[in-house]
C-alpha cells in the first residue's frame, strides 16, 4: 500500500475526489457542521463534513475526534477562498485509523523546556513543520549549487585523529585501545581531496564539546565544507556569497506558505540576493564596535554580542578577512605582506545572526605549516600525512564552512538553533 495523494498536491485536482491520510490538527462542530484541521506531514488544509454528505456513523466519529488521532478521509476538492490555500475537502468518508487521547501539547502556551522534553512531538506543529521543510529546502540548495559547479562529493571520516579547530573543544571517545575524537571539521581531509579532485566538499556531522549555552551554539551540527585547489581568499568569498544566494533565492521560491507560518519578514532575505556583500577587513569591524560605543579589546576574537553589533550595521551578510593570526587555527595562511594577520574570513549573517560561514585560504608552504604545528603545540607525526599534502604537488588553496543550524535559524528567523533540526544535541540536551 502506497499513499498517492498529498495535501501538497491538491491545488491542481479542484473538483476531483481524493483520498487522504493524516492526523487530527483540531475539531470545531456545531452539531450540523464539522470543521477538521488536518494535516498529512506536506501541509495542512480544512476538511468540512455535514451529514447531508456523509454517513451519520462517520459525521459522529469526527465531530469527536480528539487531537492528533490519525486519520483517513474521502472527500471532494472545493474551491474556499478564505482558507490559505484557495481549497478545502469536503468530506464524504472518514476512516479512523487510531485514536489519540491526552495529547500533551494543547494550544494553549508551553515552555520551551516543556517542549524541547516531548520534542518528538513538538515537530508536528505547523511552526517546526515549517522549520524542518525550509532546512530540507536549504540543503537541496547547498547540494545543487556545488554539483552544478562540478564539485566532487568526497565525504570526510567522522573517527578521527586530528583535532582542527582547536584541544577544547574535542570530544574524546575509546577506539580500540587509543584515543578518537570526533570530527570538528573535515577540512584537513578536504584539503588532501581537493588535491585530488580540484573542488572537493563534504556534508556531514561535525561535533564540538562547548559547554556554551548560547542561541547559537549545538554540540552536534551539520556542516558544508567546500574546499578547492588553485582558489585564492577572494575566489573563496565569492564562492561563500553565491552559495548563501543560492540558498535564499531557494527558500524565497519554494517555501513562501513555511516563511508565511513564522511570520518572516521577507526584506531582508529579498536584499541578500539584491547585489554583492560588503567585504570589511577585521580593523574596519573593530572600528564598527568601537563607534557603537562598546568596549572591544584589539586583537581578541568577537564574541556573539559584537558579530551582533557589526552584521547590524549592514542590510546584506558581511564578509569580515584578516583576522589575528594569533587567536585563528595552525592551518591559515599568513598574509604574506603583513603576517599578524591571517587571509581568513568570515561571513555573518544580518539581522544580528552574526557568523553562519568560517573559511580562508590555507598555508601551503611545508615549512611554515611545520611551524605553526609546532608552535600550536600539535605533535607532527599526527599531521605527517596532512604535511604530505605541502610537500607533493602543494598549491594555494582555500575553502570554508557554512552551520546549517545557524543558517537555518537566520533564515526561518527564529532566535534560537535548538530548533533548527529534527533532535538538537546541546550540553544538557541529550534525550530525546
Ligand atoms: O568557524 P568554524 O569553527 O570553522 C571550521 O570548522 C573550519 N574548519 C571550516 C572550514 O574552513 N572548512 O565553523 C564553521 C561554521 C561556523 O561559521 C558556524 O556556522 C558553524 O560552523 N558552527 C557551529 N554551529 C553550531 N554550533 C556550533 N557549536 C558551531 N561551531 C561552528
Ligand atoms: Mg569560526
Amino acid at each position: 500500500m502506497i499513499q498517492k495523494t498529498y495535501i501538497s498536491h491538491l491545488t491542481s485536482k479542484k473538483n476531483e475526489t481524493v483520498e487522504l491520510a493524516g492526523w487530527v490538527v483540531k475539531v470545531r462542530d456545531s452539531g450540523k457542521i464539522c470543521f477538521m484541521q488536518f494535516r498529512d506531514g506536506t501541509g495542512f488544509i480544512q476538511v468540512v463534513a455535514t451529514p447531508n454528505d456523509m454517513s451519520a456513523e462517520e459525521f459522529e466519529i469526527m465531530r469527536h475526534l480528539s487531537i492528533e488521532s490519525a486519520v483517513k478521509i474521502k472527500g471532494i476538492v472545493a474551491e474556499n477562498v478564505k482558507s490559505p490555500s484557495g481549497i478545502e475537502i469536503i468530506a464524504k468518508e472518514l476512516t479512523l485509523v487510531s485514536k489519540t487521547e491526552n495529547y500533551p501539547i494543547t494550544p494553549k502556551e508551553h515552555g520551551t523546556d516543556f517542549l524541547m522534553d516531548i520534542r518528538h512531538l513538538w515537530i508536528r506543529s505547523p511552526r517546526q513543520h515549517a522549520i524542518l521543510r525550509i532546512r530540507h529546502q536549504i540543503i537541496t540548495a547547498i547540494r545543487h549549487y556545488f554539483d552544478d559547479l562540478d564539485f566532487t562529493l568526497t565525504d570526510a571520516p567522522i573517527f578521527t585523529a586530528n583535532e582542527c579547530e582547536g584541544s577544547s573543544t574535542l570530544f574524546t571517545t575509546e577506539y580500540f585501545g587509543e584515543n578518537a575524537y570526533l570530527s570538528q571539521s573535515g577540512q584537513l581531509y578536504m584539503e588532501a581531496a581537493c588535491q585530488a579532485v580540484g573542488r572537493a566538499y563534504c556534508f556531514g556531522p561535525t561535533f564540538r564539546a562547548e559547554k556554551s549555552n548560547t542561541r547559537r551554539h549545538l554540540t552536534e551540527f551539520w556542516m558544508v565544507e567546500p574546499e578547492v585547489a588553485y582558489m585564492d581568499l577572494e575566489g573563496c568569498m565569492e564562492l561563500a556569497e553565491g552559495l548563501i544566494q543560492a540558498i535564499v533565492k531557494r527558500v524565497l521560491e519554494h517555501c513562501p506558505q513555511e516563511l508565511k507560518i513564522l511570520e518572516r519578514n521577507l526584506e531582508p532575505l529579498e536584499s541578500v540576493i539584491a547585489g554583492p556583500f560588503p567585504r570589511i577587513s577585521y580593523d574596519e569591524a573593530v572600528e564598527i564596535i568601537k563607534k557603537s560605543g562598546t568596549h572591544f579589546e584589539y586583537g581578541d576574537d568577537f564574541g556573539g554580542a559584537d558579530e551582533t553589533i557589526i552584521s547590524n550595521a549592514f542590510n546584506r551578510p558581511v564578509i569580515v578577512h584578516s583576522y589575528p593570526t594569533a587567536i585563528k587555527p595552525f592551518y591559515m595562511k599568513k598574509d604574506p605582506k603583513n603576517p599578524s594577520v591571517v587571509r581568513n574570513m568570515d561571513v555573518l549573517a544580518p539581522e544580528g545572526y552574526g557568523e553562519v560561514i568560517g573559511g580562508g585560504q590555507r598555508e601551503e608552504k611545508y615549512e611554515t605549516l611545520l611551524e605553526s604545528i609546532l608552535a600550536s603545540g600539535l605533535n607532527p607525526e599526527t599531521y605527517s600525512w596532512y604535511l604530505d599534502v605541502r610537500r607533493f604537488g602543494a598549491v594555494p588553496h582555500a575553502g570554508f564552512g557554512l552551520g546549517v543550524e545557524r543558517c537555518v535559524a537566520w533564515i526561518a528567523g527564529i532566535s534560537h538553533v535548538r530548533e533548527t533540526g529534527l533532535f538538537p544535541r546541546m550540553p544538557q540536551r541529550l534525550r530525546p
